[in-house]
């Protein structure tokens, strides 16, 4: 697996991510997205809802706030819930997440513990007295103080009264949205169960590990369905095995992913969330080890019940065929996008002895063809790759470039997973033909200008 720093690296060189302010020394676990990392992304958002989505006519999708009425977070627990515990160093103050510390420890010491221990499974007092009987310091070797608990959630205040009342939260998911628009997706579609609600946006976490680029970050985007269903008429565990293979379907057929990277992860009875009866993490092997792309939960009926409690509106659905009223349950995938766009990268990063490229899919690579003329001194040639290049932008995005030599342009473009690099030189004034250099294997050919288009849209086709 490629090294973190490598990706970093490469991130920041071709403009996919910046450290966010770093004029002012950036800001802790926070980055943002430069013109290819955009592409990339908004790539990853629109296949996925395009999957999920727009080619189901049993899913619909939403856009709620960010801020939602706070009741929200009270009645579906993560108030007194979303807690991490930490620990501090004592003589630097840095705060530690307990379980990331005691990970650390047991990678270092892989003979300390059984081959099943999972920190997940330890208590707060189990997770400290752990820390305690192997005598773990921090990562500076000092002392740590006692635990503590730490809100995950992020407190903000709205108006200019200074009460409580006021006090909103940057929401922690986004699918709380989804469960309190669940009335008036009701009210105002024709859907009936079993149907899912999709929602695609920010969520905001007061994280205390940092050093994991994207990967764990303060503020970052969930792709999240909740499907509801009848659980009288639905088998919860079929439809849960369903959800299982569509994701990874979606991982490895249309991401293109291997799966040697990636494997299912059963949470234990006590790592499972207040919510949840069953969970799964879809693990990718990231460069800091496999970890969490893609959790699946079944949620019960616990968050729409929570809600009708807390708010006073019913939150049942009345079956049209037999009259039945009950809450439906839900089985949720929820999918961090930032970590889908790390995956993506990790995978598809290649070092061959004399270059470094991306073989992203056809569908994912931010730019599909790269317009290069020759010489830029030759207006015969310069105007002949912008009539090229004219005439491909409208149907892929297309990048131009008349620096430096070719074989810099080259290495510019398998950076950043262009397919595909087309040449206009002294043979195209003469019979129009262009040459097209295939990103893998640096094959080259000669294409007519009037075909290249559709050469490359079934050349795409099969790119990965
Ligand atoms: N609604 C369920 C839920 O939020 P989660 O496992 O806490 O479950 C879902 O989060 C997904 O969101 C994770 O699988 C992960 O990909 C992503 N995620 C969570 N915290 C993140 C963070 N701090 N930075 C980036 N992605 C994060």
């Amino acid at each position: 697996m490629v090294e973190m720093q490598k990706i970093v690296s490469l991130c920041k060189r071709r403009g996919f991510v910046y450290p966010t302010s770093e004029i002012y020394g950036g800001l802790v676990s926070s980055y943002d997205y430069g013109p290819l990392g955009v592409e990339l992304l908004n790539n990853l958002k629109s296949l996925w809802w395009k999957k999920f989505v727009n080619s189901r006519p049993d899913m619909v999708g939403i856009d709620s706030q960010i801020i939602l009425n706070p009741k929200t977070w009270e009645a579906s627990g993560h108030v007194s819930n979303f807690k991490e515990v930490v620990v501090e160093d004592k003589k630097t103050n840095k705060r530690y997440r307990l379980d990331h510390l005691i990970e650390d420890w047991v990678k270092d010491n892989p003979n300390e513990v059984s081959k099943d221990f999972v920190v997940e499974d330890l208590t707060s007092d189990e997770m400290w007295d752990f820390v305690v009987e192997h005598k773990i310091k921090s990562p500076f070797k000092n002392e740590l103080s006692k635990p503590k608990k730490f809100d995950v959630l992020f407190p903000t205040k709205i108006g200019v009264v200074e009460d409580s009342v006021s006090k909103v939260y940057l929401r922690g998911e986004t699918a709380q949205g989804i469960f309190t628009n669940f009335k008036n997706i009701l009210d105002s579609t024709r859907q009936t169960l079993p149907f899912g609600v999709a929602q695609v946006g920010k969520s905001f976490r007061n994280e205390i590990t940092s050093g994991q680029f994207v990967f764990r970050t303060l503020e970052f985007e969930q792709a999240e369905i909740e499907y509801f269903f009848n659980p009288k008429q639905t088998d919860w565990k079929k439809l849960f095995d369903e959800w299982k293979d569509q994701m990874w379907q979606f991982v490895t057929f249309d991401l293109g992913i291997s799966e040697k990277n990636l494997k299912w992860r059963r949470h234990t009875d006590k790592e499972r969330s207040h919510y949840s009866k069953d969970t799964y993490d879809l693990d990718y092997n990231f460069p800091i080890g496999f970890k969490e792309l893609w959790g699946i939960a079944y949620r019960t009926d616990y968050d729409l019940a929570q809600h009708q409690k807390h708010s006073g509106v019913s939150l049942e659905y009345q079956d049209p065929y037999t009259n039945e009223k009950f809450i439906p349950h839900v089985i949720e995938p929820s999918l961090g996008v930032n970590r889908m766009f790390l995956m993506v990268l990790c995978d598809a990063y290649i070092e061959d002895s004399d270059r470094v490229y991306l073989n992203l899919s056809g569908k994912l690579a931010p730019y599909k063809a790269a317009v290069f003329p020759l010489v830029s001194n030759k207006p015969d040639i310069m105007n002949k790759a912008k009539a090229v290049f004219g005439s491909l932008h409208g149907n892929y995005s297309t990048y131009f470039d008349d620096r430096g030599n070719i074989g810099k342009r080259y290495r510019y473009q398998d950076e950043i997973g262009t397919p595909f690099c087309i040449t206009i030189d002294y043979e195209t004034l003469e019979n129009d033909t262009v040459t097209v250099r295939d990103r893998d294997s640096m094959v080259q050919e000669r294409v007519e200008v009037s075909k290249l288009s559709d050469w490359i849209k079934e050349k795409l086709k099969g790119y990965k």
